[in-house]
């Protein structure tokens, strides 16, 4: 498709993202004004992680974007200095809508694929300096599962993000009153069993949501040799603001 074709399909509808095209006009988007800080604060805190973290991006570094959507973070991975980045989402709309937006981009350097988290592997995928698992976890039955897949194809740095739960902690009776064990932490269920077909829902319905503390524990005991909670930015959209939603990163 010609270029003017493509720029006029995709100012044509709604996104879930703002994306500023290579015209310098900006696509709409169908999430609510006052929901949109979220993808603005988390693109601050991921772009000043990876800074901390490698300074500029080295040559060859390469990232995956776990549950990609429409390929915003994958765009920004390769605007940072990625050399090769992958996005990948378990719907194919998705992966259609990123990779229009990737040829309007210019982007010769990521590709995407319509995957489900849990198909990947390292031995069939192989590994990627950079992960980002933004905004999948507590749309997941199985999140320790996924983080232990995020873990498995990192090579450097893990951006984990996710809407968080209550925590819960003290001691529990494990099989008898005098035989106690610490809890170290919870997931809280949420039912989103009639919402499979949203675009930015679970595939399969019923959802676990860690609290930030179990998070971290489960990253530190799956392997990650550190974790640290990123601090919010100034102006932080209110979620982040207020620890409903963190963004933790493990690193290898
Ligand atoms: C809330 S959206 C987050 C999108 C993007 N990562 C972000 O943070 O802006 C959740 C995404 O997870 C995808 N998804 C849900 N279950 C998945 C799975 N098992 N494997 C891969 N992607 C999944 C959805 O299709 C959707 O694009």
């Amino acid at each position: 498709m010609d270029k003017s074709h493509l720029l006029q399909q995709i100012q044509q509808r709604e996104w879930f993202y703002h994306f500023t095209l290579p015209s310098g006009e900006s696509t709409e988007s169908y999430l609510p004004d006052e929901a949109r800080a979220v993808h603005d604060t988390r693109l601050q805190m991921m772009q000043s992680c990876l800074h901390a973290h490698y300074g500029e991006i080295p040559e060859a570094t390469t990232a995956i974007d776990l549950a990609c959507h429409q390929g915003y973070f994958s765009h920004h991975l390769s605007t940072m200095g990625h050399q090769q980045v992958t996005g990948i989402d378990a719907r194919k709309e998705h992966i259609d809508d990123a990779s229009l937006i990737c040829e309007a981009m210019g982007h010769q350097n990521i590709q995407f694929q319509q995957r489900d988290v849990f198909s990947l592997t390292p031995e069939t995928d192989g590994q990627f300096d950079t992960v980002l698992m933004f905004g999948l976890l507590y749309h997941l039955e199985n999140p320790v599962g996924a983080l232990r897949v995020a873990k498995s194809l990192c090579k450097q740095v893990c951006l984990v993000e996710t809407q968080v739960g209550p925590h819960v902690s003290g001691q529990l009776d494990w099989g008898h009153y005098e035989f106690v064990k610490p809890m170290m932490g919870s997931f809280t269920v949420i039912d989103e069993c009639h919402e499979t077909h949203g675009p930015e829902m679970s595939t399969l319905g019923i959802c676990l949501a860690p609290s930030t503390e179990t998070l971290i524990w489960i990253m530190q005991k799956i392997g990650f040799s550190k974790v640290e909670l990123l601090t919010p930015p100034k102006g932080a959209y209110e979620q982040i603001r207020f620890g409903k939603r963190v963004m933790v990163a493990g690193y290898i």
